[in-house]
């Protein structure tokens, strides 16, 4: 079967999304859906194309055993929104310009992460400006919306 296409998305590609990613992915691989679930990340400005992560959250994914050093920045393109089956995006920022972006028939993807994975209305702060310690916290929170994320796909298949 097809896997499921899974999008987070975040401003600038670089600290949520790309950890999130990375989380997802792991998770997915430790529960044995690493075939059912594919993952990616985007960014909805285009500053940091072709950048690695921030590295606080290359830090903190490592200080859990997860390498985001191979991931690079990207901008969400047109193609995206009929590619993956779910955009999952970190603010509601975030969430009003991914809904002037999609296409009509693809509005239904575009989710609010925490509210898709958990039905908790929250953002996921923007860290950028936030000290290297904000990063453990940022961590939790995006391990807890995949693991609730991951367990929704278990429900459903
Ligand atoms: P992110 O954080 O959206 O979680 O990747 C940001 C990274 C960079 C910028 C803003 C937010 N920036 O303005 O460059």
């Amino acid at each position: 079967m097809k896997p499921v296409g899974i999008l987070f998305v975040c401003l600038g590609n670089i600290c949520r999304s790309p950890l999130a990613e990375g989380i997802m992915r792991d998770i997915a691989k430790r529960r044995s859906h690493a075939a059912s679930i594919s993952v990616d990340s985007a960014g909805i400005g285009g500053w940091h194309v072709g950048a690695p992560p921030d590295r606080r959250s290359i830090a903190v994914a490592k200080a859990h055993g997860i390498d985001l050093t191979g991931l690079r920045g990207r901008k969400i393109a047109a193609a995206d929104f009929t590619a993956f089956d779910l955009i999952l995006c970190m603010d509601k920022s975030n969430l009003r310009d991914l809904r002037l972006l999609a296409p009509a028939a693809t509005a239904h993807k575009v989710h609010l992460f925490q509210t898709f994975a958990a039905g908790r209305d929250e953002d996921v702060p923007d860290p950028y400006y936030e000290p290297a310690e904000a990063f453990e916290a940022l961590y939790q929170t995006l391990e807890a919306g995949c693991s609730s994320l991951l367990a929704r796909f278990e429900r459903s298949s």
